[in-house]
């Protein structure tokens, strides 16, 4: 405990790189920290440095009920990864029937890991609502909802405010309370870009808990298979990555878990 997830309404935002640096950046202040693969597209593996053809994963498993230790692996970063690994089509919507017709088969593993009381989970979620959300966000001290800084990130705004993306029933109001918003692929020097994001800024205020700035360097480390903080310490992408993790770190009484560690001011 606790779990932080990184999801969003829209495809294409961040959520994977936000997810991956932020369990570095966390994993960098003393954390011990597990990264956790939700998104059947297995895309989080890509920033912790594991072998391109290396497609292993707990998803393989889930149906026949395995320990979800055998599938963690251990990365450069220090962080601890358990890649969903790579299923096909078919694969992945025989996953999210048999998720539906028994959620344990995900929600008695997530229970496991997140019964282990120093440490921090960071979920990457698939685009849009699925059932891996619905069934990780009553688990979730916080859901950051990723949106890009651009002018279709007003029409995501009601989305995201009802927190509709998490599911529907009566629960949604109560995770609600849990969403935070990160904005992603900021460029300042653009009226447009400059222009969403106050409006985003205005619409969630302190719900908002931080702004990335576009930076090649953020593409570079991908490209290059490293994180950020690791690649470009010094890019701006970093600067706000930081900025970013003070923003979880303030966002009490949803962490205190976090701000009790100590790493807030750092
Ligand atoms: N701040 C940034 N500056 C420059 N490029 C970025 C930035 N953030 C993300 N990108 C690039 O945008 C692309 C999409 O990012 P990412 O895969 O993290 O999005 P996602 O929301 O996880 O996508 P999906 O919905 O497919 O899971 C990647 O190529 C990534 O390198
Ligand atoms: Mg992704």
């Amino acid at each position: 405990m606790p779990l932080i997830c990184f999801a969003s309404p829209k495809g294409g935002v961040g959520k994977t790189t936000l997810a991956a640096n932020v369990a570095d950046a966390l994993r960098r202040s003393g954390q011990r920290v597990l990264a956790l693969d939700l998104d059947p597209q297995n895309a989080l593996r890509l920033h912790f440095g594991l072998p391109l053809q290396d497609n292993e994963g707990f998803a393989h498993e889930l149906a026949r009920r395995p320990d979800w230790r055998n599938a963690v692996r251990e990365t450069p970063s220090g962080v601890i990864l358990l890649p969903h690994g790579a299923v096909d089509i078919i694969g992945a919507l025989d996953l999210a029937t048999a998720l539906e017709r028994e959620p344990e088969l995900l929600a008695a593993p997530l229970r496991a890991i997140l019964a282990d009381p120093d440490l921090m989970v960071v979920a990457d979620m698939p685009p849009g609502a699925s059932r891996a959300l619905t069934l990780v966000a009553p688990h979730a001290a916080m859901i950051v909802a990723v949106l890009l800084a651009d002018a279709g990130s007003a029409a995501l705004v009601p989305e995201i405010e009802s927190g509709r993306f998490l599911g529907a029933g009566s629960m949604t109001a109560l995770f609600a309370g849990r969403l935070r918003v990160a904005l992603n692929q900021l460029e300042p020097e653009s009226r447009l870009s400059a222009a969403a994001a106050e409006s985003v800024a205005r619409r969630f205020g302190p719900r908002l808990l931080g702004a990335i700035r576009r930076d090649v360097a953020v593409a570079e480390a991908l490209a290059s298979q490293r994180l950020l903080l690791d690649l470009a310490p010094g890019s701006l992408a970093a600067q706000d990555l930081a900025a970013l993790v003070r923003g979880i770190a303030a966002a009490r009484p949803a962490m205190p878990e976090i701000a009790a560690a100590g790493w807030a001011g750092r």
